[in-house]
């Protein structure tokens, strides 16, 4: 129900919800070394009590339209997913992120998610921007920011305190029109 298909054969995109709990956390064990080299997301969900209650506050963002997390799934396995961190249709602005277990990597799983919370958000929702934060040593995540047609506005030096070192974060973003112009 509500699932979006995306190219590869057997993957979709659908609302990743409180209620995948279990489901959840199995995939995040999966993932957790990949995630973790990078952003603080797989550390979210330590135990079942967390990774609901990770889900819960995306559930809870949602209600107030503020961001929303999606799941990908792919011949029925949760692999990864791709969310509105941040969603502010005051300012017109949101924010993207992503993740994936290493197996579901190289097939174009979240360039295609990211796709259709690209679309959701600059076309259904009318926002004018919307940006994407990685490491600057995070080649796969600025390789996806790159084929979604996004722009590098710059590096906020000492930005992000992760692993015990201060990352220098690249800051991605796509307008609107942008967006518009190649689907023209
Ligand atoms: C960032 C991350 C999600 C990127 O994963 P990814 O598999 O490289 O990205 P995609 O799912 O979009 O797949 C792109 C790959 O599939 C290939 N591909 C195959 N079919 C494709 C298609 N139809 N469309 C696009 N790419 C396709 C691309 O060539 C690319 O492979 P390559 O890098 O070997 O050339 C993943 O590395 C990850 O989870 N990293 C850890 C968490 C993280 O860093 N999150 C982001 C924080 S900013």
């Amino acid at each position: 129900m509500f699932a979006v298909p995306l190219t590869a054969p057997g993957s979709e995109l659908r609302p990743l919800e409180p209620h995948h709990a279990v489901e959840y956390l199995a995939h995040i064990g999966r993932a957790r070394e990949n995630v973790d080299r990078f952003v603080p997301w797989a550390a979210g969900a330590a135990d079942l009590d967390s990774a609901r209650a990770q889900l819960q506050a995306y559930a809870d963002k949602q209600a107030a339209d503020t961001g929303r997390l999606f799941g990908i799934w792919l011949d029925g396995t949760l692999v990864g997913g791709v969310m509105f961190v941040g969603f502010d249709t005051s300012l017109g602005n949101c924010e993207l992120g992503c993740w994936l277990e290493p197996a579901a990597q190289g097939r174009g799983l979240v360039t295609g998610g990211v796709r259709v919370l690209l679309e959701y958000a600059l076309v259904e929702r009318g926002l004018s921007r919307a940006e994407w934060y990685c490491g600057t040593d995070n080649a796969r995540s600025r390789a996806v920011a790159q084929r979604v047609g996004m722009t590098l506005e710059g590096v906020q030096r000492s930005s992000f305190p992760h692993g015990g070192v201060r990352r220098d974060m690249e800051v991605w973003a796509v307008l609107a029109d942008e967006w518009a112009a190649p689907q023209a």
